[in-house]
């Protein structure tokens, strides 16, 4: 299995080209199920769920082209196979959100159940409650949720907590529905915002985007449309925590920082000079040791989950005490082990990581347990005394596109191991 190795201590230096945003991709390639016309989507990342995503696409019958300027052009007329197998749905849960378009285009879905993942159970009760509201008949049968219905009709939906995915499937389904749609207590993630505009673009009719509130006025059908993917604030967000963590300097380019505040307050309290401008992101520690910080995990606006792990590497090496509470998934604390085996001082407490800073970390083998934590090892070894070798980088490769080359271009050492 193919290893990442770094060898920690480079203050890290340079610029870096942010890529397209996994979770804005992935929602809106689904979404191309629901055009009568091709639709070409740009700016997509090389990652292995968006392979993922083509090929559960491409057995359901969408043809797909994936040119050399990272553009796809999708044409779903010929979708006639309206399942998600299991195979690919345990390799990617984000595969739920083929659920919602094809019940609203064509009247029938069986996507597997995903099951438990190493961050929690993570259940969907959401997604199937809400299209049972927009009128579908959902039961689940051998592991598989099966919906059918005629068309959809408009509903009032509450969600019982803020769901990203379970928004996205639902806002999905309502746009071809009967009538309206209000879709209360709506993530405003900014990858549910990109879903939205992409779908404006198609013909869609949404209102309170960027809301709690989402109003969806149905349409009877839904027309081909370029769109280019925002940049991945996750991505941009881990390649500052880089720098903060090796106290250099990072220029985060073909980024943008509005959606981004919570983790950019957070990086200036550890001690970081922050420059923004219309698309780059620049930090600079100035040789300096970051300053513990405490992060309080919660749906956007607030502070990301998915920047939780980062900012736990950074506080082992910190000044400092920092409390990590994590309130979105009950156990993403998988990378806290790895981290006390380079030496870091961490305490957990159900829901809430004590992280007292230590001078210095050392190299050991650790080991990837899912996306972000794998993102946090690197981050880890980057500071870390000696070499420290990532197992299991295939989660990496999930999410970070060419993770080595660009932490190579400023200035790290870090090479990939094919075994
Ligand atoms: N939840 C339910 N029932 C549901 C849906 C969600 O109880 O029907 C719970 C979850 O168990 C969790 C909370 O609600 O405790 C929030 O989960 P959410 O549904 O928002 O997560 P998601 O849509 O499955 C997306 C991202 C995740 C990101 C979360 C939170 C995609 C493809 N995935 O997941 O990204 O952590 O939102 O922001 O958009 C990652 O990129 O590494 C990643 C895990």
């Amino acid at each position: 299995m193919a290893k990442i190795v770094i060898s920690g201590g480079v203050p890290l230096n340079g610029e870096v080209w942010i890529s397209g945003a996994k979770n804005a991709v992935l929602p809106i390639l689904a979404a191309t199920l629901l055009a009568d016309e091709p639709m070409s989507i740009g700016n997509v990342p090389h990652l292995h769920d968006v392979t993922t995503t083509m090929e559960l696409l491409g057995q359901m019958g969408v043809q797909l082209v994936l040119d050399e300027r990272m553009k796809i052009h999708v044409d779903s007329r010929q979708a006639r196979h309206w399942v998600a197998p299991y195979d690919l749905v345990k390799t990617m849960r984000a595969s739920i959100l083929v659920l919602g378009p094809l019940v609203a285009k064509y009247g029938s879905a069986d996507v597997s159940l995903p099951g438990g993942c190493a961050i929690g159970s993570r259940p969907v009760d959401q997604h199937i409650r809400g299209l049972q509201a927009l009128g579908a008949k959902v039961s689940v049968e051998n592991g598989y949720i099966r919906a059918r219905a005629d068309r959809l009709k408009g509903a009032h939906i509450v969600m019982d907590m803020v769901t990203v995915t379970g928004t996205e499937n639902i806002l999905m389904a309502a746009t071809l529905a009967r009538g309206t749609t209000v879709i209360e207590n709506a993530a405003q993630e900014p990858e549910v915002v990109d879903l939205a505009r992409c779908l404006l673009a198609m013909g869609a009719q949404i209102s309170g985007i960027g809301t709690s509130t989402l109003v969806i006025d149905g349409v009877e059908r839904l027309h081909g449309a370029h769109y280019e993917v925002q940049p991945d604030r996750i991505e941009t967000g881990t390649f500052l925590v880089a720098g903060a963590i090796t106290s250099g300097r990072v220029l985060a380019k073909r980024t943008r920082s509005d959606n981004m505040q919570a983790v950019l307050q957070k990086l200036e309290e550890c001690g970081a000079e922050i420059n923004t401008g219309a698309d780059f992101i620049e930090i600079d520690m100035k040789g300096r040791r970051p300053r513990a910080v405490n992060i309080d995990t919660a749906p956007y606006p607030a502070f990301p989950t998915d920047m939780q792990a980062q900012f736990a590497a950074l506080n082992c090496v910190a000044e400092g005490v920092g409390v990590i509470t994590e309130n979105v998934f009950e156990n993403r604390f998988m990378h806290i082990q790895e981290l006390q085996r380079l030496g870091a001082d961490i305490r957990v407490d159900g829901a809430r990581a004590i992280i007292h800073g230590v001078t210095e970390m050392t190299g050991a083998p650790i080991m990837a347990t899912d996306l972000r934590a794998s993102a946090c090892l690197v981050l880890a070894g980057l500071v870390a005394k000696g070499d420290t070798s990532v197992d299991r980088v295939y989660h990496i490769d999930r999410g970070y596109e060419c993770i080595e080359e660009k932490l190579s271009g400023l200035g790290a050492r870090i090479r990939r191991l094919a075994n």
